[in-house]
């Protein structure tokens, strides 16, 4: 793996998708494909629960904690103690469009004050040797002209940030639900290659509407560094496997596990974690899709995610399931 960008591939941050029990079950389909927390605020992890908040099994690394905040001292402090456990990345969130977030003033609204999230990224620098990077969109509402983006880049960059992920939508900021800025505004990737193109010494990493291994290669072959996916890693897990055999394994020597195989690593992980009082439900949740595609998936689908809320149902569940589709 030594040659290959560590960034090359990586499933997006996403709220109430990727949390630890997600990104275990993911790390069993991609040993490679880089992993990110969902958005914690740098004040969660302060005044809150950091334990709970940034908890992880080793076996999640590649490994990057997204943050939000504006708050430069704030999210200094909450980088601290996430170094502390062991995470590879610090992400500053400067794309989520919620008007939740934007109240706080962080998020997508951040775009339109690059020195504070210069200041931002200094202090998370300061506090860490661990990469600190950032996620935006290509522009907020009207301010949507290439330059404003190269200036946002060329100003977080001036502070020594130098890896980007550029989800390749502009958000509005008002008017939009975060799922309508993740569907409605359009898709402009030739704005992201300009940009690699413009900043060869940063590390682009393309996010937006990917869901191909052909497109993959088209935006890799069109020069930027890495691939960030959301939505279809999540919709179709086993996917990942493709992924990891097409970009991430230059040797070819990876063995793909069965979807067997991962329920039945999957029951083990539930076994541990339902001792410390988790409900089966909570890992289950982030499952339904591993069969997508293939002949009795919804059924197993109904089964896991109608048993699974039951009080009693344990990992057992997860072995009958079995039997609602055919034997790999
Ligand atoms: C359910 C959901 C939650 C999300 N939460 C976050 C988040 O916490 N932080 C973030 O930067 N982006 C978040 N996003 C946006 C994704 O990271 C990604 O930028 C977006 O979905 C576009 O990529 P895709 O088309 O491959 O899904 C979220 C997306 C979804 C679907």
């Amino acid at each position: 793996m030594a040659d290959l960008d560590p960034w090359r591939i990586s499933v997006a941050p996403m709220m109430d998708c990727t949390d630890r029990h997600c990104r275990y079950f993911l790390r069993l389909l991609s040993p490679h494909v880089r992993l990110y927390s969902e958005m914690v605020t740098a004040a969660a992890i302060v005044r809150g629960d950091p334990e709970r908040l940034l908890r992880f099994s080793p076996a999640e690394h590649p490994l990057a904690l997204q943050l939000g905040g504006s708050d430069p001292e704030l999210l200094a402090m909450a980088v601290r103690k996430a170094a502390a456990c062991g995470y590879d990345e610090i992400n500053l969130n400067v794309g989520c469009p919620s008007s939740r977030v934007s109240e706080g003033s962080f998020g997508a609204c951040l775009m339109a004050e690059p020195a504070l999230v210069g200041r931002c990224v200094s202090a998370m620098q300061a506090a860490t040797h661990l990469p600190v990077t950032v996620k935006t969109r290509i522009g907020i509402d009207d301010r949507d002209d290439y330059g404003f983006l190269q200036a946002f880049v060329a100003s977080v960059a001036a502070v020594g940030c130098r890896t980007f992920v550029i989800h390749a939508r502009k958000a509005l900021l008002s008017g939009l639900s975060p799922k309508e800025n993740r569907e409605i505004p359009p898709l402009l990737y030739a704005t992201v290659y300009r940009l690699k193109a413009d900043f060869p010494e940063l590390r682009i990493l393309l996010n937006g509407g990917v869901e191909a291994l052909t497109a993959i290669e088209g935006h890799l072959a069109a020069g930027v560094d890495g691939v960030m996916i959301g939505r279809k890693a999540y919709a179709d897990p086993y996917w990942l496997t493709e992924v990891e055999a097409a970009f991430l394994d230059p040797g070819g020597m990876w063995q793909r596990p069965s979807r067997s195989g991962v329920v039945r690593a999957m029951a083990r992980y539930a076994e541990r974690e339902m001792r410390e009082g988790l409900r089966l439900h909570h890992i289950t949740r982030h499952m339904l899709g591993l069969y997508h595609g293939q002949p009795g998936a919804r059924a197993w689908r109904r089964h896991l995610s109608t048993r699974a809320c039951a009080a009693d149902a344990g990992p057992g569940l997860l072995l009958e399931s079995l039997q609602m589709v055919p034997d790999e």
